[in-house]
């Protein structure tokens, strides 16, 4: 049955294992990367891990090593998923834009409705591009870091400031990230998506319908 006669209540998939992977590989590095950042950067006197300061900068440091391989292993052991995932990212069109224009409009002001978007809306598409961003500030700050006794103290110290406003910006992001996927009653339904790679079709219709439309065409099948 394709996505275009199947009924509301029937399951598309959204993501593909390697998509899975990836991201909760992510989330969890970045969980342990952030919890053992903050242990790190306490102040001595109210900080727990003090006394354990050489293991947890050892866990750091692994964490980080885990978040450079991961999009590799990834790669290798599902060939289209980081390319698949990116390609649908940083595709931008004019219906992109005007949903940025529009969404932060309240509803019930909003005299059009909002564009129809593509698998990943204009919102989730920018949130990937952030995270990718960041992720690569993380890495090339914490390598300046790591060998900061060998370079000059102007440019270690630099490193380490951007180090920790990339932490501290990235936190409203993941706070929103996280607000959207498990409070908003509009876009909850994703989760079943980043848990077992189905959505409901009718939830993909309302919120990607340019991708429900797309695979239609290509008579894609709907379980
Ligand atoms: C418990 C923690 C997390 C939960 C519950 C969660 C939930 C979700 C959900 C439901 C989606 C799918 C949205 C869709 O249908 O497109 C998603 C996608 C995504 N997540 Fe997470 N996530 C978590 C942690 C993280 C972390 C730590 C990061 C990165 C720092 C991250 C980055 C992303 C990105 C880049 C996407 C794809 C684009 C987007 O939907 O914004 N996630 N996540």
């Amino acid at each position: 049955m394709s996505a275009l006669s199947a009924p509301a209540r029937r399951l598309v998939r959204r993501f593909g294992t390697g998509e899975l992977v990836l991201h909760w590989g992510y989330a969890v590095l970045f969980a342990v990367l952030l919890l053992t950042g903050l242990g790190l950067y306490l102040p001595p006197g109210q900080n727990p891990v003090l006394a354990r300061r050489e293991l947890v900068r050892e866990i750091h440091l692994d964490a980080a090593i885990g978040l450079l391989l991961l999009p590799v292993l990834v790669a290798g052991a599902w060939p289209r998923s980081v390319a698949g995932f990116w390609h649908d990212v940083e595709r931008f069109d004019a219906d992109d834009a005007g949903w940025l224009r529009r969404v932060v409009v309240p509803r019930r002001l909003r005299r059009r409705p909002l564009p129809s978007q593509d698998r990943f809306n204009a919102g989730q598409k920018l949130n990937s591009i952030v995270v990718a961003a960041a992720t690569v500030g993380f890495i090339v700050t914490g390598c300046l870091m790591w060998q900061g006794e060998h370079l000059p103290t102007s440019l270690s110290e630099a490193a380490d400031s951007w180090h920790i406003w990339l932490m501290l910006a990235m936190l409203p992001l993941i706070a929103g990230h996280l607000v959207l996927s498990l409070l908003l009653p509009s876009t909850r339904p994703a989760m079943r998506g980043i848990i077992t790679g189905r959505v409901r079709l009718d939830f993909a219709r309302r919120r990607h319908a340019k991708w429900t439309a797309r695979m239609a065409e290509r008579g894609e099948p709907a379980d």
